[in-house]
């Protein structure tokens, strides 16, 4: 089977969105955690952007040596010097290039001819190749440029040394079948370039950045870049996590594997949001607090008879901690009882009635049934019950 390489750029391209600033050693504790999710690349910063981004870029190159860790740059001269000067004491460096490509960009952006763009791509690639074991170029805004300049400086950035290229979607504005198309023509117009993956990089403006992503994959790509919760510019990167619970329930159809240790998305997830004070919204997949909560009572009690009725992966399989059955007014009687009995309560069939009875009307006007709430319950139902005949309460601990 093969593999698709993860490249994390939640320290890049995550943390240039607002309130993702972090400092330096919050980015080292973020990138530890980034090698042990098994993150295959891990982009550090950019290094040209200011010197605290240098700074942070050299510390995690001298720190991590668990991954390749790249630094983003411009295809111009100041950019990569100081790419280069925060990735120099990397064990595994990648120099990360890029200019836009797209007519758009290149008219108003850059004030630059097609041609213009092409000779500095080709001319700092091959200034970075001699200094730097690996080098990545993107071009910017790739899914909005002339599919044929786009084969043309794919063609270019190879020659030139470039032996990962990636076609990002930088605006969130293709489709999946017309991302994938992209790829399939890139790689079909591609001299003889074996050596050269391809790679991903979406954005979410249309929600699609995790769908673009996984059509990418069926096209032929074999690096995706992505980012912990989906943080990104805008409306944010691919999510790691969906993306990877994506490729692994569904491995029947993507038929591709990844490093990536499932068991650690929910603790990065969680780190990110601490580090951050940013929390995901909770129907967030995969990490989000309802991603694995189930309240109505159909669900509940499908779950307690078995989990793959409404679950398609098993919480403890992306480190959630357990999934929560959520006592609410749309619960049913069997989600008590369990709950109860996980409590140490074992009821008889009157004492759940009644506890029951109470906990809908609490639940009715529109609050959730806490632990404590149940506790309080249960022990109001049994003081109100006359005393049994023999001694013994019935339950396990209580
Ligand atoms: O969105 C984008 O195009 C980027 C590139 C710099 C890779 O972030
Ligand atoms: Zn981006």
């Amino acid at each position: 089977m093969d593999t698709v390489q993860i490249f994390d750029t939640t320290l890049r391209d995550g943390e240039q969105s607002p309130g993702f600033s972090m400092n330096r050693e919050e980015t080292l504790r973020l990138a530890y955690q980034i090698v042990e999710l098994g993150a295959d690349v891990l982009e550090a910063g950019f290094p040209i952007a200011s010197p605290g981004d240098l700074e942070a870029t050299r510390a995690v190159a001298a720190e991590i040596k668990g991954c390749r860790v790249a630094a983003l740059a411009r295809a111009v001269q100041a950019d990569v010097d100081a790419a280069l000067k925060g990735l120099e004491p990397a064990a595994k460096p990648r120099l990360h290039l890029f200019l836009a490509t797209s007519d758009l960009h290149l008219k108003y952006k850059l004030r630059a001819t097609r041609e213009e763009a092409f000779d500095r791509i080709v001319k700092m690639i091959r200034f970075g190749k001699a200094r730097c074991e690996e080098v990545e170029f993107s071009a910017e805004d790739a899914s909005r440029t002339d599919i044929d300049f786009l084969c043309q400086v794919v063609n270019g950035a190879a020659e030139a040394g470039a032996t990962i290229i990636n076609l990002p979607d930088t605006v969130g504005y293709s489709t999946p079948a017309e991302y994938a198309e992209m790829f399939r023509t890139v790689r079909a117009r591609l001299g003889n370039h074996p050596e050269v993956v391809l790679s991903a990089h979406c954005h979410d403006d249309l929600g699609l950045a995790v769908a673009n992503s996984l059509a990418a994959i069926e096209a032929g790509v074999r690096q995706i870049e992505c980012t912990i919760n989906g943080i990104g510019e805008r409306a944010g990167n691919a999510s790691l996590e969906e993306l990877i619970v994506a490729l692994h329930v569904r491995q029947n159809h993507y038929r591709v594997e990844t490093h990536i240790n499932l068991e650690k998305l929910y603790p990065a997830s969680r780190l990110l949001s601490q580090i951050t004070g940013i929390g995901v919204p909770p129907n967030k997949a995969v990490v989000g607090a309802n991603a694995f909560a189930h309240e109505a009572g159909i669900h509940q009690d499908g779950i307690l008879k078995n989990p793959l009725t409404y679950e398609i992966i098993v919480p403890e399989k992306v480190g959630v901690p357990a999934r929560k059955l959520v006592l609410g007014k749309h619960s049913g009687r069997n989600a008590f009882r369990a709950r109860l009995a996980e409590l140490g309560y074992d009821t008889t069939d009157s004492e759940l009635g009644e506890c029951y009875r109470m906990a809908m009307s609490r639940a009715d006007s529109g609050k959730e049934i806490r632990d404590r709430d149940l506790i309080d319950i249960i022990h109001r139902v049994r003081r109100q019950a006359p005393a049994p005949a023999a001694a013994g309460s019935g339950d396990a601990t209580h």
